[in-house]
């Protein structure tokens, strides 16, 4: 199963796709965690990317299509993939299109996660992450079952993401607005394109992504 999550920053790619991959088994293909391991490992990728990152701006499109294009060549990617923050331009999605086709694979669904904009400020400045195993939680809306230990992996060590800033926030809504609509417009005309209502309950959007993939599937 072929699927991308598409969605503002804050909308709640990586949390569903943590249920979705934990769900179906597809592996989990996410640009802005790919950079982030980058920058950890302080490699050319990762100084290059961290420029754009950290003023909360798109890392150039042929640098991220040369990074995609590398994981979708990889043996895993068989059972199928989730991309989660790509594409986001319409070179990005052109790109993808190609590679897909050379690859000899057709995307089952694209899922957009449409939250307002207005609530993502919240949801991103009280999000906080496992750094052992990369869950996200919220301090308000989706707090661990145990103050200070991670459902996922028992971990205690969290942090919050550097560009998740108020002043980095706002750029990165900016930045995002215009191409989350062309891609839900390239999208929608290739009949693939999916809306969830994003401001509901986290496990009521996951029930409706998993009504989705069921559809898809059959
Ligand atoms: P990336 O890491 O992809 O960040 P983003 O797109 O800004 O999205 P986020 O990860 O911030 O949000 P999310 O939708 O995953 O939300 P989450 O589930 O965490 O990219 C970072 C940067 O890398 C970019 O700015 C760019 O520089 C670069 N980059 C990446 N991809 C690129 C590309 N293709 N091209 C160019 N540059 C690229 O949820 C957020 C919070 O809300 C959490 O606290 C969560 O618990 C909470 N929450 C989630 N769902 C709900 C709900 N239903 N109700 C209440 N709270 C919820
Ligand atoms: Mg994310």
């Amino acid at each position: 199963m072929n699927l991308i999550l598409i969605g503002l920053p804050g909308a709640g790619k990586g949390t569903q796709a943590e249920q979705i991959v934990d769900t179906y088994h597809v592996p989990h293909i996410s640009t802005g965690d790919m950079f982030r391991a980058a920058i950890k490992n302080e490699t050319a990728l990762g100084l290059e990317a961290k420029t754009y990152m950290d003023k909360g701006e798109l890392v150039p499109d042929e640098v991220t299509n040369g990074i995609v294009k590398e994981r979708l060549a990889e043996a895993d990617t068989e059972v199928g993939f989730l991309l989660d923050g790509y594409p986001r331009t319409l070179n990005q999605a052109e790109a993808l299109e190609s590679n897909l086709k050379e690859l000899n694979k057709d995307l089952d669904a694209v899922i957009y996660i449409n939250v307002n904009k207005d609530i993502l400020m919240e949801r991103l400045t009280g999000r906080f992450i496992c750094r052992t195993c990369g869950a996200t939680y919220h301090k308000l809306y989706n707090p661990p079952k145990v103050a200070g230990t991670c459902d996922r992996c028992g971990g205690h060590d969290f942090y919050q993401r550097e560009d998740d800033k108020p002043e980095t926030v706002e750029k990165r809504i900016d930045v995002n607005l215009e191409s989350t609509n062309t891609l839900v417009d390239f999208y929608s005309k290739r009949n693939v394109l999916h809306t969830v209502n994003g401001e509901a309950e986290l496990h009521d959007v996951f029930k409706e992504i998993q009504n989705i993939i069921g559809d898809v599937e059959k």
